[in-house]
């Protein structure tokens, strides 16, 4: 029987609770489907902070590297706001998409038929976006820093701090994810949509002009560019109308927590952070550690789940399981039960964490029997 490993890296706040609902419905798939999984939990962020000192160690990161998959929950809380910016619970996640070259995120955006009440935009039926992100360079990784300089706006100019990020890209970086993004447009509705500042920044400029070299080799995509000002605009208008977005890792940032939020909710969106074929892919829900609700057992489990739907598709190939989970997810909307954050209707019926998670195992249990 083929057997894969799986490095589980729960993190803060939510994450845990939710993370325990995908290694259940991994364990799930994996007895319906014919497969072993073998599990290795590890610490990162602000619980590997608490224990070790840092956010990160080299052995979890060496672990990870190791396995065929990881699953991550999220990272961070305010217990950890105030420490210094490079021991922060963030810099886990950071260093896990350096240190494993996870340079492509796809963050899917799909507004589900039985969600469709949840989405704030008026009159939109359906929503299927690809986000393609780079992850692994920009203003996170480039040169920053602090200095002192000479304030020349202040009237009798005063010696002040100043602080600087760099966004800086290089042409292979460029051309990677873009390519990449053709690759999915290819696969799906042959629409790219290039999300860039070209009109103020040197950097845009450059990715423009890699997309046009590339588009002469993909030449039944229709490509478009926006400007990220305008994009989050388009999106919020006519978010029907995209296929495939491929855009850098700060505008990446920004355009997936927007497309979240008219899916209904963020806790629906999946992520799978992707490096060269054959080395290990990084899976995680979109949302965050959400210290406001942990513990409480409200936290809407479905986009972890998702999350494991696309390791399964993505890292281990196992295409089947990923769809058996897909499908249990739609069926369980179809059926009404919603978590806090995606109820709107007065007949929707309110679950938890646990109970979500139970209701997508008895549409698996259903199929697998
Ligand atoms: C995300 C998050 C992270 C990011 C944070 C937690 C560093 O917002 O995955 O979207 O900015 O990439
Ligand atoms: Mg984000």
């Amino acid at each position: 029987m083929t057997k894969y490993k799986i490095a589980v890296v729960p993190g803060d706040g939510i994450g845990p609770e939710v993370v325990a609902s995908g290694v259940e419905v991994l364990k799930a798939v994996a007895g319906i489907c014919d497969f072993e999984l073998e599990f290795t939990e590890l610490l990162a962020g602000g619980c590997s902070i608490d224990k070790n000192g840092v956010p990160l160690t080299d052995e979890t990161l060496e672990a990870c590297k190791n396995s065929d998959a990881v699953l991550l929950g999220a990272v961070g809380g305010p217990k950890w706001d105030n420490i210094p910016n490079n021991l922060r619970p963030e810099k886990a996640l950071l260093n896990l998409r350096k240190g494993l070259n996870l340079y492509s995120n796809l963050r899917p955006a799909l507004l589900y038929e039985p969600l469709a009440d949840a989405c704030p935009v008026k009159n939109v039926k359906s929503m299927d976006i690809l986000i393609v992100r780079e992850l692994t360079g920009g203003m996170y990784f480039g040169d920053r820093g602090r200095f002192q300089s000479e304030d020349k706006l202040v009237e009798g100019t005063v010696k002040g701090l100043s602080a600087y990020d760099t966004e800086c890209y290089s042409t292979a970086e460029i051309r990677r994810i873009v390519k990449e993004g053709f690759r999915y447009a290819m696969g799906r509705n042959k629409k790219l949509t290039v999300v860039d500042k070209a009109n103020v920044l040197e950097s845009s400029r450059l990715w423009r002009e890699v997309v046009n070299e590339e588009a002469s080799n993909y030449p039944e995509v229709a490509v478009d560019f926006l400007y990220i000002d305008n994009a989050t605009m388009q999106l919020i208008s006519r978010p029907q109308s995209f296929d495939v977005i491929v855009t850098s890792n700060m505008f990446g940032d920004i355009l997936s927590d927007e497309a979240g939020e008219i899916t209904g909710s963020i806790g629906m969106l999946p992520s799978a952070s992707l490096g060269v074929p054959g080395t290990p892919g990084m899976y995680e829900p979109v949302h965050g550690s959400a210290p406001d609700i942990a513990g409480k057992g409200i936290a809407n489990p479905l986009a972890t789940i998702l999350s494991c739907a696309m390791l399964l598709k993505w890292s281990l190939n196992e295409v089947h399981a990923s769809d058996l989970i897909e499908n249990a997810v739609l069926k369980v909307l179809e059926l009404g039960y919603r978590s806090k954050d995606i109820a709107g209707k007065d007949d929707d019926k309110i679950v938890g964490t646990n109970e979500m998670t139970r209701l997508v195992l008895d549409e698996l249990n259903k199929v697998g029997k």
